[in-house]
């Protein structure tokens, strides 16, 4: 409707002052709606907000807590192997086995490895601590990876001998060059394989397997182990995870930090990896990476 004002209409036209209350009235009424609808936009924005605000704050929680956890592993995992240090330094020195070399140096060497052990899990922390951060300096070459795998399977091999497990490889004749840090992409494997022969018994099999496909590179390890359970799956990456019957069968075959390097390592190198299993059968985890295109640096 064509809006009329009041000044327009003369003094005693009262259809015309009709007309003007009507137009302001619709006037009055779309602003009124337009009002309610902005409101309603913002009512719903605001709610949007209070939604997210509340996700951000349980996620903060959640990450408060996982580093309390995490401060509490860590120094739990230091502790135990310097208090251990500790106490046969004090043997040794308060005289304890005077006369007695052989098991002076027997208490000495475990000493020693206990020492060997915390480094080493000093290094995987510092080196999972840095990817994350992404101020790991990766310093990536071109790789054969066919060369690094060969040699991290002739040394499992002889762990799979020694466990009484049948280990096979089949590696394709050509397969693609990587991009990345030797040392590290080095480790992954290690550590799969590693995972394989270590969480199968005496009797069961690990299969290896290489191959390149749609310009990635495909390296799966299959194994006929105790398998993981299926809530276990989606924690797996997390540092110091243990699954149930991986803790059962003692501290000494691991501390939860392999799988959780590996995926640091292959999301630095844009690969992926993915875990499939089923528990008391097996598990197969397979890995890939992006193969080497000319120019990459
Ligand atoms: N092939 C596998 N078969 C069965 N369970 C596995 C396998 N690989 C990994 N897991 C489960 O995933 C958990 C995490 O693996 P991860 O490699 O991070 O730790 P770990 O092998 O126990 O210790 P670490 O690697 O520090 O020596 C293991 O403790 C185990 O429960
Ligand atoms: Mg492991």
């Amino acid at each position: 409707m064509k809006s009329v004002h009041f000044k327009r209409c003369k003094p005693y036209d009262t259809s015309c002052h009709l007309k003007a209350i009507q137009s302001w009235h619709d006037e009055f009424e779309s602003s009124i709606k337009s009002l309610i609808s902005y409101l309603e936009v913002l009512n719903k924005r605001s709610k949007e907000a209070r939604t997210e605000c509340r996700k951000n704050y349980s996620k903060m929680i959640e990450l408060a807590q996982a580093k309390t956890r995490f401060i509490h592993e860590v120094s739990h995992e230091l502790k135990v192997p310097l208090a251990a240090v500790y106490n046969i330094l004090n043997v040794i020195l308060g005289g304890y086995l005077k006369g007695d070399a052989k098991k002076q140096i027997e208490l000495l060497s475990r000493a020693r490895l206990r020492l060997k052990e915390t480094v080493s899990l000093l290094n995987d922390l510092l080196a999972l601590s840095r990817l994350e951060e992404g101020t790991a300096k990766l310093e990536k070459e071109t790789l054969n990876i066919k060369t690094i795998l060969i040699s991290v399977v002739k040394e499992m091999e002889k762990y799979a001998k020694k466990k009484k497990i049948q280990f096979s490889w089949q590696f394709a004749s050509h397969l693609p060059f990587v991009f990345g840090n030797p040392e590290l992409i080095r480790r992954v494997f290690e550590n799969i394989i590693d995972n394989a022969v270590k969480y199968t018994n005496s009797g069961g099999t690990v299969s290896l397997k290489a191959f390149r496909e749609d310009n990635f590179l495909y390296f799966w390890v299959k194994d006929t182990g105790i398998g993981i359970k299926e809530d276990e799956i989606p924690k797996l990456f997390d540092v110091f995870f243990r699954g149930n019957q991986a803790r059962q069968r003692g501290k000494k075959e691991g501390m939860g930090l392999g799988l959780s390097l590996v995926k640091r390592i292959i999301d630095a190198h844009k690969g992926v990896v993915s875990v499939k299993s089923k528990f008391g059968q097996g598990t197969t985890v397979t890995v890939k990476f992006p193969e080497y295109k000319k120019g990459e640096s």
